[in-house]
């Protein structure tokens, strides 16, 4: 069954231990955590203390998506922080070792994921694919909340899916940005496995209601 990992980007920062267990408790399977620089992306959210400060929270898995310049500097930090899940973006020049930064991700005990912007070609993963827990196939260019679903892309989710089933691995197949409940039935047919949903979950008047729909177990709209 696929997972729902809503984005806390949009949610209410003066209130995020109640968002947090609100999105907890409406169905939400991993929590997804926007981690931005103002290099890497033209915007900035929050770090690893906020990060350390919500663990307390709830026993969702953390799901960090570290759109930082530096990633491989602040790994270690990130890990003790509480996150479960690390994904790293191969079009930073600090990750050009990225075989290297993954099995650093490993080496604390976490999860590792790639993520990839949208004008990136999925054969980056190629020799890499045995090395991953998460592929995080960005839907829109990072950088902010409420951006519209880039179509092309179900074309790359079809591509890493068929490409881990050939592998016979079992890693997860993320996608972040845009998705609602018009697309995600088109998302999850390409084979995304995990589907991040800020605004259509944190803004929807019911949010439990709004993750059962992403997950299919309710009629979508066409
Ligand atoms: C974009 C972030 C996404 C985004 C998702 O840079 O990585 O996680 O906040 O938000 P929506 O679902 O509103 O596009
Ligand atoms: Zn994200």
């Amino acid at each position: 069954m696929t997972k729902i990992s809503p984005s806390i980007l949009t949610a209410d920062f003066g209130h995020l231990a109640d968002e947090i267990l609100s999105l907890s408790n409406s169905g939400a399977d991993w929590l997804h955590l926007d981690v931005m620089d103002n290099v890497f992306v033209p915007n900035m959210s929050f770090g690893q203390s906020m990060i350390r400060s919500l663990r307390g929270v709830a026993t969702l898995p953390f799901d960090v998506h570290l759109m930082v310049h530096d990633a491989p500097r602040y790994l270690a930090e990130f890990a003790e922080a509480g996150a479960d899940i690390i994904t790293v973006h191969p079009e930073s020049a600090a990750n050009t070792h990225l075989h290297r930064v993954v099995s650093q991700i490993r080496g604390l005990g976490k999860k590792a994921g790639i993520a990839l912007n949208p004008s990136t070609h999925p054969d980056v993963l190629e020799y890499l694919y045995e090395e991953l827990d998460l592929v995080l196939i960005m839907s829109v260019n990072p950088g902010y909340g409420g951006q519209k679903f880039i179509p092309q892309m179900l074309r790359k989710i079809e591509y890493v899916s068929e490409r881990i089933q050939a592998l016979g691995l079992s890693v997860e197949v993320e996608v972040d940005g845009g998705i609602n409940v018009t697309n995600a039935k088109s998302v999850r047919d390409a084979g995304a496995t995990v589907l991040v949903a800020g605004s259509a979950v944190v803004d929807a008047p019911n949010r439990a209601e709004a993750i059962r729909l992403l997950k299919g177990y309710c009629k979508e709209a066409v």
